[in-house]
């Protein structure tokens, strides 16, 4: 594993957007797995001013985003398909139908989650999977105690996540308890995979990640199974890594 400690969440996300930059510009076709949240929010910031300042096309990017809310329509402003419109696909003018999110409104949810995990399985996983990390060590929404061998499905959100994601709901009440994910073992087909962590509440999930065992407990230390995985972490996610794990 490939760690790479920046001083915060501004150098995290310069570093994680160069990363993701060279992929762009370095083939003919991209393959991009992408994450919502926080985390990535300063990484998309900084793809949209590159495409700004240079011009960078995403004619030949296609993304398949980690997860979306089960009960939000594609145009509810608080899904993952609203927040990746507005932070990433219409500023920097990627083509709509090269995108890919689970459908949290589908009629039949386990039908939707075998469609996208095929979708997937078809391109022979992405070339490379963004991921931000859970406080309980979650990788998509794959809580504690998912086995690493499942592929996209319907999880309940458990009550830490639920907290943790309160803040991104206006009305706390609307906020879904479950969401569709691509699975543990679809996450892992990933040909590269760049992890990102910023701040205090990370560290601990980070330390279990980086010096634990590998345990499906925490779903994020199954990257220990992956060959090309890069972690962007700034010096407050590392701090326990850093003072306990050397
Ligand atoms: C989001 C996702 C989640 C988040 C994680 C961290 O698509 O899959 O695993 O990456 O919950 O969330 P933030 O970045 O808000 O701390």
């Amino acid at each position: 594993m490939n760690i790479i400690e920046v001083a915060n969440y501004e150098e995290m996300s310069r570093a994680s957007a160069d990363f993701i930059l060279k992929k762009i510009k370095g083939s003919e076709k991209v393959t991009l797995g992408l994450a919502t949240g926080g985390t990535p929010l300063g990484t998309y910031q900084e793809l949209v001013k590159d495409h700004k300042e240079n011009e960078t096309s995403y004619d030949h990017v296609h993304t398949y985003n980690l997860d979306e809310y089960v009960g939000l329509t594609p145009d509810d402003q608080e899904s993952y398909h609203a927040y990746m419109c507005e932070h990433l696909f219409h500023p920097v003018n990627l083509p709509l139908e090269q995108t890919n999110i689970p459908n949290g409104a589908a009629p039949e949810l386990l039908q939707e989650c075998l469609r996208y995990d095929m979708l997937i399985e078809s391109i022979g996983g992405v070339d490379l999977q963004l991921l931000g990390i859970g406080e309980n060590g979650h990788i998509g929404f794959n809580e504690p105690g998912t086995l690493f061998s499942t592929s996209t499905h319907v999880v309940d959100l458990t009550p830490s996540t639920l907290e943790a994601n309160a803040k991104y709901f206006k009305d706390p009440s609307k906020q879904p308890t479950q969401a569709i994910t691509m699975g543990i073992a679809t996450i892992l087909k990933s040909k590269e995979i760049l992890l990102l962590a910023s701040g205090e509440r990370k560290q601990e999930a980070l330390f279990h990640l980086l010096r634990g065992e590998v345990t499906e407990s925490v779903p994020a230390s199954a990257l220990n199974m992956h060959d090309r995985v890069t972690i962007i972490a700034d010096s407050q996610a590392l701090k326990l890594v850093n003072s306990l794990g050397k």
